[in-house]
């Protein structure tokens, strides 16, 4: 299957050059995707342009009918849409259901913004003049999504840009063109007017590139490394873009001496190794109190040794591969420098290459301990199936060792006693705060991003996503037919 771009509700023809798509739990070739050019980017914002101004003036609560329409065809093929999401991402069948499951709620939720959009209406300072504010939309916006979350991310992106009334070119992580191309097939299906939704497969380096550059497009969300972030930023400040920049993580779980404990390693486990550590709100540090230190590493030893590994298309699987080769080395060289700074390396820290496994891209579940908070391994992301445990004395420390990192994207704390969790939930400098639960699974109704390294001040998701994408007009309306000066006329 040849994967190419959909523009202006067609599927682009033509010779292109082509990349192959990789199963990450096999290696076997699903299918090859178009590495799109800058004139491919140019012909994608040509079309969203016009669309766009046609777009903008179909009431709100239509633009939403086709979203609800697009929940409707998710959730039809829900089970299609996550096979092919394990089969090009890797993370197990259950998590991409779930991932899909979290594409099929913003979709319902952003098309109820279709009848919300609220603005202000408040009081003039003068008499018989009306002011108010209301959302506009921006024009065409960029979306570059990452690997991790090959839909779900986008629909956080896509569907509140559209609701507002904007067009979008999307540039999905060429790891994962697949569930970009069923998502075409989607908007197309359900009659979104041509040249609103645009797909341009290819390189961060051309197509993303292009569309910073391009003068017609006039935001871009971004979710990926923190590297390519900051390029992002550059290049979008110096063509004055709008940025909106979702990055890195360094989450950590803290567990108190009064948590319960068994609670604490099932909320370790599934957010430390879901996703094979892939996810930016992965648990990559948990902060553990010196009482309990032992008993946790020791009931996480024991339940480690017992996570299934492999293909996430068998259900019994419990952690996948990961995304590629290159992946694979990262994560063992940071274990290398691990083992080097003097971290004991408690369980794993392998490429796992025996039998069927070699054929994919598969790392042990692993666990440092005895890991000083300022050694790398606590320090930089991993983005993989890699734990740190870190040993405190009391909250203070676990708060100050939380927060020491450049990154703020989730925490969690576990404990039974009402005034540390509160006192947590305040002190600790994440954007997300997770109280007796791992630090993944956030809901699409909240605001999803980070403070510090992790973003630039902006959210996905939730009411604050609609930030990104529309501007804030203010109208003001005199009707006393005579000229009022504001600040003058109000002595
Ligand atoms: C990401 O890792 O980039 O909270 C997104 C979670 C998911 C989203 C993760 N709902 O873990």
């Amino acid at each position: 299957m040849k994967l190419s771009n959909f523009i202006n509700g067609e599927w682009q023809e033509g010779e292109a050059t082509y990349t192959a798509v990789l199963n990450p739990a096999n290696g076997e070739q699903l299918a090859e995707v178009r590495m799109s050019t800058k004139e491919d980017v140019d012909r994608a914002v040509k079309a969203a342009v016009n669309a766009q101004k046609k777009w903008a003036l179909v009431p709100a609560p239509k633009r939403a009918d086709y979203l609800y329409e697009i929940g409707r065809l998710m959730k039809e093929r829900k089970e299609h849409l996550a096979q092919v999401l394990t089969k090009e991402m890797g993370k197990i069948i259950e998590e991409g259901r779930g991932e899909v499951q979290e594409g099929i709620d913003m979709a319902f939720y952003m098309a109820g913004e279709g009848r919300r959009l609220f603005g202000e209406t408040t009081p003039s300072e003068l008499a018989d003049k009306f002011a108010m504010s209301v959302r506009a939309p921006i024009g065409v916006v960029g979306l570059i999504t990452p690997w991790n979350f090959p839909v779900a991310i986008a629909t956080w992106k896509s569907f509140p840009a559209i609701v507002a009334g904007n067009a979008f070119i999307w540039k999905p992580a060429t790891e994962t063109p697949m569930m970009a191309y069923e998502m075409a097939k989607i908007f197309q299906e359900v009659g979104l007017p041509p040249g609103v939704a645009n797909v341009v497969f290819g390189s961060g380096s051309e197509v993303g590139t292009a569309m910073i550059e391009h003068e017609d497009v006039k935001v871009i969300s971004f979710t990926g490394s923190t590297d390519t972030g900051s390029k992002v930023a550059e290049l979008g400040g110096k063509h004055l873009k709008k940025v909106s920049l979702e990055m890195g993580g360094k989450n950590a779980v803290i567990v108190m001496e009064d948590a319960d404990l068994n609670l604490a390693v099932e909320g370790i486990l599934w957010s430390a190794f879901g996703t094979a550590g892939q996810r930016c709100t992965a648990c990559s540090r948990v902060i553990v109190h010196k009482d309990v230190k032992k008993e946790l590493e020791t009931m996480l030893l024991e339940r480690m040794e017992k996570l299934t590994i492999g293909d996430g298309m068998d259900e019994s699987v419990k952690v996948g591969p990961v995304i590629n080769k290159n992946a694979l080395e990262k994560i063992h060289s940071y274990v290398q420098i691990g083992k080097e700074e003097g971290a004991n390396l408690v369980v794993g820290g392998e490429i796992l290459d025996n039998g069927d496994l070699a054929k994919g891209n598969y790392y042990a579940p692993t666990l440092f301990s005895n890991v000083k908070p300022d050694m790398r391994i606590a320090q930089e992301e991993i983005f993989g199936p890699v734990v740190s445990l870190i040993e405190v004395d009391s909250l203070e420390e676990a708060i100050e060792v939380n927060n020491g990192v450049k990154f703020g994207l989730s925490s969690s704390i576990f404990s039974r006693d009402v005034n540390k969790i509160f006192r947590a939930q305040r002190d600790l400098d994440t954007g997300i705060v997770y109280v007796n639960a791992g630090t993944t699974g956030a809901e699409i109704h909240l605001p999803f991003g980070g403070t510090k390294g992790t973003g630039n001040g902006h959210r996905d998701s939730g009411v604050a996503a609609l930030d990104v994408y529309t501007e804030w007009k203010s109208i003001y309306i005199d009707y006393s037919g005579k000229l009022q000066r504001a600040q003058i006329d109000t002595e």
